[in-house]
């Protein structure tokens, strides 16, 4: 099967370009000294996590009890539960422990320690857990230097339910940063601002086996990870727009698109009509903020080739808009109704989140596998 034989609008996975973002991840940490932990929150799917997994074998971080559920039946065990514990999910989470993954939850704050500690007693269960740490500002977690670290290591430490495993911390401003100097800086910032919790915890005499940092722009950039046990990161598999603009990864880099179909064009407007609008390519404007805006995506012809002088201006429900960049007059002949293009995403997490599978290429027009994918609770 060719890629003009797909129904449209679908999601496409270069698997090459995937397989080397995956390598350069890999070696670059190790040179580093520290476990890499990838994030499946944008895979969501078995086959890409084999790739990841091939490539450095080891636990990972999910997103959703989804995730946990559905890695878990295909044999993966080590996965940190990276989003604060809600007390609706302690159920679920104790029933998977007692199937046998050895799923680690995080919280920030005592109220959900105590809640945790109560009912993991109550239920006979051991829960591990992290303690979040906030060095940016960006959301969640424990400011470096708060004494209520140390009030939540004695309650998990204490507690009959939990184990104290050790404090993370996620760089999500990271995707705010204005330079790669920046980016850099805020690399040491999330090194430093979990090391010094970690030293915190032991000299309260209490565990901390477990140093976790990871965004993506961090990861790519960290130059010093001492005091690190490990890196969760997840976007850098397929990279996008956002990532590009941030230089974290070039256009050239981004494994994922989403084949489009001309549908009619709007001659006095100079805009071409497609059948990929915010369903399928995702509302997310990240770029928006950034040095280039590249409206609802980057256009590439369908051999993945960026058309520059185009872009996707616009997007209603299940209708993409395509103009000249500049505002200026386009030659519609030459993207005929029927004729197919590709468009990279600016956000990958959100634009994958939409599609049931990935269609595989390997550089050219054929597609080699079809990965199935999932999304939601
Ligand atoms: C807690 C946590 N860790 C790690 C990551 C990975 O970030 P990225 O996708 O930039 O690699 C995320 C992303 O949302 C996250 O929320």
């Amino acid at each position: 099967m060719k890629l003009t034989d797909l129904e449209t609008p679908a999601l496409i996975l270069d698997r090459s370009r995937l397989e080397r973002n995956i390598v350069r991840m890999r070696d670059h940490l190790s040179r580093l000294g520290v476990v890499l932990r990838p994030h499946v929150k944008t895979a969501k799917a078995i086959d890409v996590l084999r790739l990841a997994l091939a490539a450095q074998p080891g636990g990972i971080t999910v997103s959703t009890l989804k995730e946990a559920e559905y890695f878990f039946t295909h044999g993966v065990r080590d996965m940190l539960y990276a989003v604060g514990i809600a007390p609706n999910k302690i159920a679920h989470v104790a029933a998977l422990r007692g199937r046998g993954a050895d799923v680690t939850i995080i919280l920030d704050n005592v109220v959900s320690a105590q809640m945790v500690a109560e009912q993991g007693g109550a239920m006979g269960v051991e829960f591990p857990v992290l303690i979040e740490i906030d060095c940016d500002g960006h959301r969640s977690g424990i400011k470096p230097g708060d004494a209520m670290l140390i009030d939540i290591g004695r309650i998990l430490y204490g507690g009959r339910g939990t184990r104290l495993r050790g404090v993370m911390t996620h760089a999500g401003d990271s995707y705010n940063c204005k330079s790669v100097d920046e980016i850099r800086a805020m690399a040491e910032r999330e090194r430093a601002a979990v090391v010094r919790c970690a030293l915190d915890l032991k000299r309260a005499g209490l565990p901390c086996s477990v140093v976790s940092v990871g965004s993506t722009p961090t990861a790519t950039y960290a130059e010093n990870l001492d005091g690190v046990t490990e890196v969760r990161a997840g976007v850098y598999m397929f990279f996008d727009l956002v990532m590009a603009g941030l230089e974290v990864c070039t256009i050239d880099d981004i494994a994922l698109s989403v084949l489009a179909t001309v549908i009619g064009h709007q001659q006095e407007k100079n805009w071409i009509i497609t059948d990929a609008g915010w369903m399928a390519l995702s509302r997310d404007r990240g770029t928006a903020k950034q040095k280039v805006d590249q409206g609802y995506g980057v256009v590439c012809d369908i051999d993945g080739w960026p058309l520059t002088d185009l872009i996707v201006a616009e997007a209603n429900q299940e209708h993409g808009i395509i103009a000249d960049r500049n505002g200026g007059a386009l030659d519609l002949k030459r993207f005929p109704v029927g004729s197919q293009l590709r468009i990279l995403p600016n956000h990958a997490c959100a634009t994958a989140a939409a599609h049931a599978a990935y269609h595989v290429v390997d550089g050219g027009a054929e597609i080699t596998a079809v990965w199935p994918r999932f999304s939601g609770w």
